[in-house]
């Protein structure tokens, strides 16, 4: 029997940090309500493009996983932040790494997106249509921020995180898993001013609209009900879970899903604090840090939940591997930068063309 093991594991992270403290000076808010109500204190801001941060993560997911650039078969870029339309920025993060042999493509079902794009993985490796697959998911939700929101822009950062599957005749890989959405609720978590929805619609500064509260109750729900679904579907007992990597939108959603599973935070993996929202990217980043802590043993029953724009909702009840350690390491790391946060906010600030930061 056929499986697909995850060999390779990796992320990016942009090294400027968007503090809480950061924050109350943009928009009328305090560390202490964005901490109680989200778990968040602080966000990275790129100075580089998605790709760069999606190039950095895959090469580390390459190396940990011990394949040759030319044993890719395909790149995923599970995002909702692409560099354009055309082309897709698979194709960008397929060129950066010289993956000559691969195919490549974008997957989009925003926060979603990293899992809605392993389930599709797992089961093209499964059934052999191809051996090697990189999945990044990867965001640069800084750019489509309004900084004068404060219901939104405490939210979300940026960065990226890679895996890579192989085939393996050894179980492993997805034993249940959920894929959800409710298009007639999309409008409560969109960005306006983008796509072709209507002409001259580019004019318009894109930005990230968002009716928190009723998307927060809808969250609270879906990804506890697929979460417990994915496990039933497995044939595990709650018991049988090692340990749950959530999509990190909000730590309260997250509590709500473990105590529906009945896991104590020892088997719950948080890091939310630390990165706020990266929608696609969260659960890679979460994985990566959770195998690098040692929180991931040897063919582990892992849990990935996550709820987002869509409004989509995926699950998914996971085997991993036997091996938990890299077969190997990239020193690479992004360039560096002089920029402050403040002048990286800036060139924000300049494409909504009504505020200046002094
Ligand atoms: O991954 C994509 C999916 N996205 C999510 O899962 C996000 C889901 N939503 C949430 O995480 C939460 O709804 C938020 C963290 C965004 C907001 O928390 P909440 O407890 O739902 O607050 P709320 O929206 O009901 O607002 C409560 C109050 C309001 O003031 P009034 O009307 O009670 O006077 C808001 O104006 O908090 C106010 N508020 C803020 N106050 C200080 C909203 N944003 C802020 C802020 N600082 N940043």
């Amino acid at each position: 029997m056929r499986y697909a093991e995850i060999t390779g594991w990796g992320k990016a992270l942009p090294p400027t940090v968007l503090s809480n403290a950061d924050l109350e000076q943009l928009v009328d808010t305090s560390d202490e309500w964005i901490t109680s109500r989200s778990g968040i204190k602080e966000r990275r801001i790129s100075h580089v493009a998605a790709s760069d941060m999606a190039e950095l993560a895959a090469r580390r997911a390459i190396a940990a996983a011990g394949v040759e650039m030319e044993q890719i078969d395909l790149v995923i870029n599970a995002t909702c932040t692409p560099e354009s339309i055309i082309p897709a920025s698979a194709s960008y993060v397929q060129a950066k790494l010289g993956a000559v042999n691969a195919g490549a493509m974008d997957l989009n079902a925003n926060c979603s997106g990293f899992v809605y794009s392993y389930v599709t993985a797992d089961s093209l490796v499964r059934t052999g249509v191809v051996d090697t697959v990189v999945l990044v998911g990867v965001e640069r939700l800084s750019w489509v921020l309004d900084y004068t929101d404060r219901a939104t822009c405490i939210l979300f950062g940026d960065g990226a995180g890679a895996v890579v599957l192989q085939p393996t005749d050894t179980e492993a890989g997805v034993f249940g898993s959920e894929l959800g959405v409710d298009g007639n609720m999309a409008d409560l978590l969109a960005v306006h001013g983008d796509g072709t929805v209507q002409p001259g619609s580019s004019l318009v500064p894109p930005r990230i609209v968002m009716q928190g509260s009723d998307v927060f109750r809808r969250a609270v729900t879906a990804m506890a009900d697929a979460s417990e679904a994915v496990v039933h579907e497995a044939g595990w007992d709650l018991d049988d879970i090692d340990l749950l990597i959530p999509h990190q939108a909000n730590q309260r959603i997250i509590d709500a899903t473990s105590r529906r599973l009945r896991l104590d935070p020892a088997r719950v993996f948080l890091n939310i604090h630390a990165y706020g929202n990266t929608s696609a990217a969260t659960i890679p980043i979460a994985l990566t840090e959770a195998i690098e802590v040692r929180r991931v043993p040897p063919r582990a029953n892992l849990v990935f939940a996550a709820f987002g724009g869509g409004l989509t909702w995926a699950a998914a009840a996971v085997r991993f591997g036997e091996r938990v350690t890299p077969v190997g390491e990239v020193d690479d790391e992004l360039p560096g930068t002089d920029e402050s946060v403040w002048d990286l906010l800036a060139a924000n600030f300049k494409s909504f063309g009504r505020l200046e930061l002094e």
